[in-house]
């Protein structure tokens, strides 16, 4: 690394992750190149344009590429700091697929040189940031590499995962507190010093597989807590009562915090990095393996409602509100909205109506099902049922007046003062189903 002085750093993979993350970086002063296997992301990111949404990313993106601290390409170049923030997905069985982050290491292994800095960002199975070393060591026997050699090694390896909501991250990439796990503890320091660069939040360092688990702990607890909820909302549902009012009066007492129901658990993180533990460590899990299967459940229930629902008022026009995996982002994946709408529109086809602001057009699974898209202001002008997926802020806002004579499945509870005799009704449909 130069002197003085701020090092070249490389991201790795420029998604909702590595995107905002190079450009906070390049903001802090380092010159930043980002690395994406995508030529479309690339050349968008260098014209100062992005490819994501993302509160203000936009603004500091075309900032920092115009002031030359960042730009994009699909070669990789030597850096001082390589940070790698590719996906990590599971296959079919649920079974970890870490073959992005070890291609990520193979690109960055052909140009690291003695001194450079090796970052893990992806969320990953324990022991992935040892692989991506033994991979390091493997493929540059030149290099002396740590835990792999009694001397001071020449490189540095750490894991340090993101924890970052959707819609705030570049305030919470600054904000938060980093756990940050080196190979050895020289790493871990090494690593720190890089982040304080540009972290605000706390930086605790710690030992690479510790961290690597405190990020899929953090994501499983939400799983688990969540599925506590959607268990409650269909014993709610079963026993006619209003599960929304239980939760509020039992989250009196000072020491419960029940947390809010909905129709699924969606997204890349929480739907998916539980299952990393329970791969890691099967006969000691049930608890995670059956929070995951009653919140996947939780979808089928809704769908089940939904459609009985509809059934039960077949002249109806139907509005499904939101496709998003949570409120107020243009994220779809393993959305419980995105599929409980399009199960609903292969079923009744033109009746249903999606409004979903941060789509331009509906995903590809509508095509050929009839169903339109069209906008909240639409929805409460022609639909008599609306369908409550996403606690998206344009839906919360929208007056007790334009909704009281509808027929309103809300599975998010974000219109408390929708009238009760409404409620009741959806409960004995529920139970009849
Ligand atoms: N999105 C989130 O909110 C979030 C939050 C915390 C952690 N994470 C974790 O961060 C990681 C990245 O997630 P993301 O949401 O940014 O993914 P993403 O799919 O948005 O972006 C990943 C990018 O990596 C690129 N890529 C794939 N393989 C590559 C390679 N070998 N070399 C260079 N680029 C490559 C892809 O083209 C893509 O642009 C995942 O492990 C995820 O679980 C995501």
């Amino acid at each position: 690394m130069k002197s003085d002085s701020k090092p070249d750093v490389c991201v790795v993979g420029l998604g909702y992750i590595g995107l905002p993350t190079a450009a906070v970086i390049a903001r802090a002063g380092c010159k930043v190149l980002g690395l994406d296997v995508s030529q479309n992301v690339v050349d968008t990111i260098n014209r100062g344009e992005i490819h994501i949404e993302e509160v203000d990313l936009d603004g500091l993106v075309q900032g920092v590429v115009s002031r030359g601290l960042l730009s994009a390409a699909t070669e990789i170049a030597p850096a001082d700091v390589f940070v790698i923030a590719v996906p990590t997905p599971f296959d079919k069985d649920h079974a970890p697929d870490i073959s992005y982050v070890l291609a990520a290491g193979r690109s960055v292994a052909a140009v690291l040189k003695a001194g450079d800095v090796v970052i893990l960002e992806s969320t990953s199975p324990v022991g992935t940031t040892d692989q991506l070393r033994d991979l390091i060591a493997e493929l540059r026997p030149d290099l002396k590499i740590p835990g792999k050699t009694r001397d001071i090694p020449d490189v540095s390896i750490a894991y340090c995962p993101e924890r970052v909501l959707p819609g705030r991250i570049l305030e919470e990439l600054t904000n938060n507190d980093r756990s940050i796990g080196g190979i050895t503890p020289r790493c871990a320091r090494k690593a720190l010093a890089f982040y304080k660069r540009f972290v605000r939040g706390e930086c605790v360092t710690t030992d690479a597989r510790s961290a690597e688990m405190t990020k899929l702990v953090e994501n499983a607890y939400r799983d688990v807590n969540i599925a506590f909820a959607n268990e409650l909302s269909m014993v709610a549902d079963r026993m006619g009562l209003d599960v929304w009012e239980v939760i509020r009066l039992a989250n009196r007492h000072p020491r419960v915090n029940i947390l809010t129901p909905g129709p699924g658990v969606g997204g890349h993180c929480i739907a998916v990095d539980p299952w990393f533990i329970v791969h890691g460590a099967p006969e000691e899990t049930p608890l995670i393996r059956t929070a995951r299967g009653v919140n996947d459940h939780k979808m089928s229930h809704v769908i089940a409602k939904a459609e009985a629902l509809v059934e039960a008022n077949p002249e109806a026009k139907v509005a499904c509100l939101g496709l998003a995996f949570k409120a107020n982002i243009d994220d779809f994946r393993e959305s419980p909205a995105r599929f409980v709408t399009s199960r609903l529109a292969r079923k009744f086809g033109s009746r249903i109506h999606v409004v979903e602001p941060y789509a331009a057009q509906l995903p590809i699974e509508f095509t050929d099902t009839g169903a339109v898209q069209i906008d909240i202001d639409d929805a409460l002008e022609t639909c008599e049922i609306l369908i409550v997926l996403v606690d998206h802020d344009v839906f919360r806002v929208v007056p007790l007046a334009e909704r009281a004579e509808k027929l309103v499945y809300d599975t998010r509870g974000i219109w408390p003062d929708q009238p009760r005799v409404v409620r009741e009704e959806e409960a004995r449909l529920a139970l009849t189903a």
